[in-house]
């Protein structure tokens, strides 16, 4: 029985294994890898791969993550926020394009406190009661994910960025709080959404140990989501100069995030298709079974500049959708655009 098969029956991989696979040369090894990921993905979903209209609402971040284009102190950014109307236009843009998943994400931005996010979310649920709603909003308080959940929301993505408090913290200022994360994560999960967690492959101080620390993490919180994507530096951020995340990882850590959650819904990231002219295609391959394009207003498209270079930024929510369709297709998956629930 080959290491992969191990994985697969048991759900289980040591930290020895977790470095051995990511590091091999074996191309054997990797095929066998990314081959019985991308069984276990159709066994469960098939060959269909959830596409999701992401809305990027603000630019604007409370926050100072040492990682982020966003953050609070890169005064170079240019800051953003979409109106209402403006939101609202997008959903209907979206609607007609078929999307039935809108993933509403912005910095920590206290314009969008929760009188203003729930008014935006309860029109949107009224108006499209078929389709899901998505927050990526960032950390909040219980009572705010709470009114959010009652104004309609169903899913929250927040990232926990990495399961290691000593690692946390190389990675954002000291008021940001790992514990906090967590716990957020925790309580969204207590109030009733599916939830997403996730963390960036090949972050500063990144080691095989808080990369096992994260599939351990992902294995106790059981989330219905988990994104991955590559660090890609950023300009005018204090990680500017360091090295991007590598593209194999982030592909074999999709592979064995699938083996280790047959059920999870596992996006090919924009990070990964800025990094590799296919590499959400490559994703898919890996056991992958979401992606997301863009639906923002292209006028603000390059504004929401999270990392250098990201793909997607000129391009009309209709393209960006036929393009990723057509991308799909031509590896022999079928794109669906209906709410793609979690199969738990
Ligand atoms: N490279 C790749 N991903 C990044 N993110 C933030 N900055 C970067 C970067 N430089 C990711 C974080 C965050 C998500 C919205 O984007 O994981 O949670
Ligand atoms: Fe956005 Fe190709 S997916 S342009």
């Amino acid at each position: 029985m080959s290491l992969i098969d191990d994985i697969r029956m048991t759900r289980d991989i040591s930290r020895e294994t977790l470095e051995q696979l990511l590091t091999t040369d074996d191309k054997e090894s990797i095929e066998d890898l990314r081959r019985q990921a991308r069984e276990v993905a159709t066994e469960v979903y098939g060959n269909k791969i959830f596409m999701r209209g992401l809305i990027e609402l603000t630019s604007h971040c409370k926050n100072d993550c040492l990682y982020c284009g966003l953050r609070r102190s890169n005064t170079t950014a240019s800051r953003y926020r979409l109106t209402d109307e403006e939101i609202y236009a997008c959903c209907a843009t979206g609607y007609r394009l078929g999307f039935r998943t809108f993933v509403m994400q912005g910095g920590e931005d206290g314009w969008f406190d929760d009188k203003r996010m729930c008014r935006i979310v309860s029109t949107i649920r009224k108006q499209y009661p078929d389709c899901a709603i998505t927050l990526s909003l960032g950390e909040r308080s219980r009572e705010s994910y709470q009114a959010l959940f009652d104004a309609g929301a169903n899913r929250y993505l927040l990232r926990h960025e990495t399961a290691s408090a000593e690692h946390y913290a190389r990675l954002h200022p000291a008021e940001m709080s790992f514990q906090h994360r967590i716990d957020c994560l925790w309580t969204l999960k207590e109030i009733g959404y599916q939830v997403g967690c996730g963390f960036m492959v090949g972050s500063p101080y990144q080691t095989f140990d808080t990369l096992y620390a994260d599939l351990q993490f992902i294995r106790e919180l059981q989330p219905q989501m988990v994104g991955i994507g590559p660090f890609i530096s950023a300009h005018d951020t204090p990680f500017a100069d360091f090295p991007n995340g590598k593209v194999t990882y982030t592909l074999r850590l999709l592979a064995i995030i699938r083996l280790l959650h047959p059920h999870v819904l596992l996006p090919a990231t924009t990070a990964l298709g800025t990094l590799h002219p296919h590499g959400r295609e490559l994703g898919i391959q890996f056991g992958a079974n979401v992606v997301m394009p863009n639906l923002s207003p292209v006028e603000h498209r390059k504004d929401y500049s999270i990392y250098d270079n990201k793909i997607c930024t000129g391009e009309e929510s209709a393209e960006c959708r036929a393009c990723t369709e057509g991308r799909i297709r031509k590896i022999g998956y079928e794109t669906v655009v209906d709410r793609g629930d979690y199969k738990g």
